[in-house]
Order: C-alpha cells, then structure tokens, then sequence
C-alpha cells in the first residue's frame, strides 16, 4: 500500500504540473496566514519578504509540511525598478504560477503639513507603485488567472491621519477595478479591505476589543475572516473588480 502511494506521488510529480501563488510580505501575520491558506489548498508557494528572513523560512518549513514546494524571494518593494527580474524569478521556479496576492504594506502615520517627498515616495512605492507593477509584469505569463489585492476599510473614508497610507490604499482600491477591466477575460482581480484584524506592534488584542465596541458587529474580528473573504474571491469565477469590506461594518459608520 504505502510504495503504490510513494509510485502516485511521484508519478503525479512528474506529469502534474502543480499551480503556484506569489504572496508578497508572506513572512508575517496575515501574509503568513494567506500562504499557508494556500498551501493547504494545493498550491506551491512563492513566499515574498523583505526583511524578515528567519519568519520566512520558519513559514516555508511549515508551508513544506503540506506537501508543496516553497521558495523565498527576498525583495525591497521601495524600489520597484526590478520588478520584472523579480517576476521572472518566480516563473523561473514555478512556471504555472497562477495566483498573486499583493499583501505587503507600510502602515506608517503621517500628516499632510509636515510628510516629506522621500516619506510620502516611500509609501506610495510600497502600497501602490509595486503591486501595480508587479500586477502589470505577472499579467504577461500566460498561467496567471487571478490578482488579489489587499486594501483597508479606510478607503471608505475620508480620513486625514495616517495621510500617504491612505492615498496609496486609495490608489490601490481604485487600480483594482481598473485593472479588472483592463486583464479580462483572462484574469480575475480582486481587492479584500480590512479593518481592525491584527494590532500594531506594541498593542494588544485588548485595544481591539475596545475599539469593537465601535463596530455595527459588535466583536473583533480575525484573519480566519480575511482568508474566508480570500476563499470566496478564489472560488466564484463570476466575480471581478470587487472589493470586500471584512470590517464588522466598520465602512458604514
Ligand atoms: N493588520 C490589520 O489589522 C490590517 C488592517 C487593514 C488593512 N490591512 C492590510 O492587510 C495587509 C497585511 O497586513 P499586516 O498587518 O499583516 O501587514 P504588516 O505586518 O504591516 O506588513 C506585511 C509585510 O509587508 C512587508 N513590507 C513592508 N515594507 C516592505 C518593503 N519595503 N519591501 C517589501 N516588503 C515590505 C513586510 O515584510 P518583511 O517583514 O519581510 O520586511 C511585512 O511583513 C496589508 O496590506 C495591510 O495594509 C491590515
């Protein structure tokens, strides 16, 4: 029984080319949950980090325990001029790369009075500028079928905190329609917009509790409920250019 397993496995190595995902910022907290979402779902991944190399091999071993391959890409999105190299890496590895989540964030307070060019470039190149080019790059190979972008709640509002954050989630909110409709009817993208999911550093999950309270649902919410809102975009293939609020209500106050 176990070598007609063993002869399966290898056979369907051999002549089943398995679908890959590329997560950017896969290393960490909701990343890392998306990336092992899709492993466990069959998918070979391609784990994206900048600096967080020891989470990321950590998530690449346990993403292995699933049964699929996993290859990490070290890439600083601040500077999006290599993204092609960066791209062609990928398919390099997994030639039937189908999936790209553009997860990867700087969430980084700042005002209109006093942001510098440099500050307000580098969030703009890290939450929009790269995941539209990484979009427009992993466009081109023939395998990919679907474009996942990870906004925030906040672009439901009009909200002058956290002001570059804000403009480059806009930004990004927008681009996911647009390039909807620009990669149909080849490619599906989709944008899931968070509220309160995981604290910043220095807080705890008490802080989001209380902040609940605000909220029309009453109670915290989770990254179980983003990768739910992940599942559903995958598997309805009647759906593109949305972008689904998994906030507790958060975008109706
Ligand atoms: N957490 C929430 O409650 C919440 C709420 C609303 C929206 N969201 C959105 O959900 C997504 C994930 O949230 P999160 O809190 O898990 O994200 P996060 O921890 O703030 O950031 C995710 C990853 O982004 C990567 N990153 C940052 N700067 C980078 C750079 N210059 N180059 C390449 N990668 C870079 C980091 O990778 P390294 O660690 O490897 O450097 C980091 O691990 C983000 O898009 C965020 O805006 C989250």
């Amino acid at each position: 029984m176990y070598y007609c397993i063993l002869f399966a496995k290898i056979l369907s190595e051999i002549f089943i080319m398995r679908t890959a995902a590329l997560i950017t910022g896969g290393a960490k907290r909701i990343g890392k949950e998306i990336c092992i979402f899709l492993a466990k779902k069959g998918f070979d991944i391609a784990l994206h980090y900048n600096s967080s190399e020891q989470e990321a091999k950590k998530v690449s071993r346990e993403v292995k325990r699933c049964g699929v391959d996993c290859k990490l890409f070290k890439y600083d999105l601040s500077n999006p001029n290599k993204i092609s190299v960066l791209v062609s890496k990928v398919f390099k590895q997994f030639p039937q790369c189908s999936i790209l989540v553009n997860n990867a964030s700087v969430f980084k307070d700042s005002l209109f009075n006093n942001i510098t060019i440099k500050e307000f470039e580098n969030d703009f190149r890290i939450n929009f500028t790269s995941p539209f080019f990484l979009t427009q790059q992993f466009s081109k190979y023939e395998s990919c079928s679907m474009v996942i972008n990870i906004i925030d709640t906040r672009v439901s509002k009009i909200n002058t905190s956290y002001f570059a954050y804000n403009i480059s989630k806009y930004s990004l909110y927008k681009f996911t329609k647009m390039a909807a409709k620009q990669l149909a009817p080849q490619i599906r993208v989709n944008g899931i917009c968070p509220g309160d999911i995981l604290p910043l550093a220095g807080l705890d999950q008490s802080y989001l509790s209380k902040r609940s309270k605000r909220l029309p649902v009453k109670k915290v919410g989770s990254v179980s409920n983003v990768i739910k809102a992940l599942d559903y975009l995958m598997s309805n293939d009647f759906v593109t250019g949305q972008c689904l609020f998994v906030d507790g209500g958060e975008h109706l106050i």
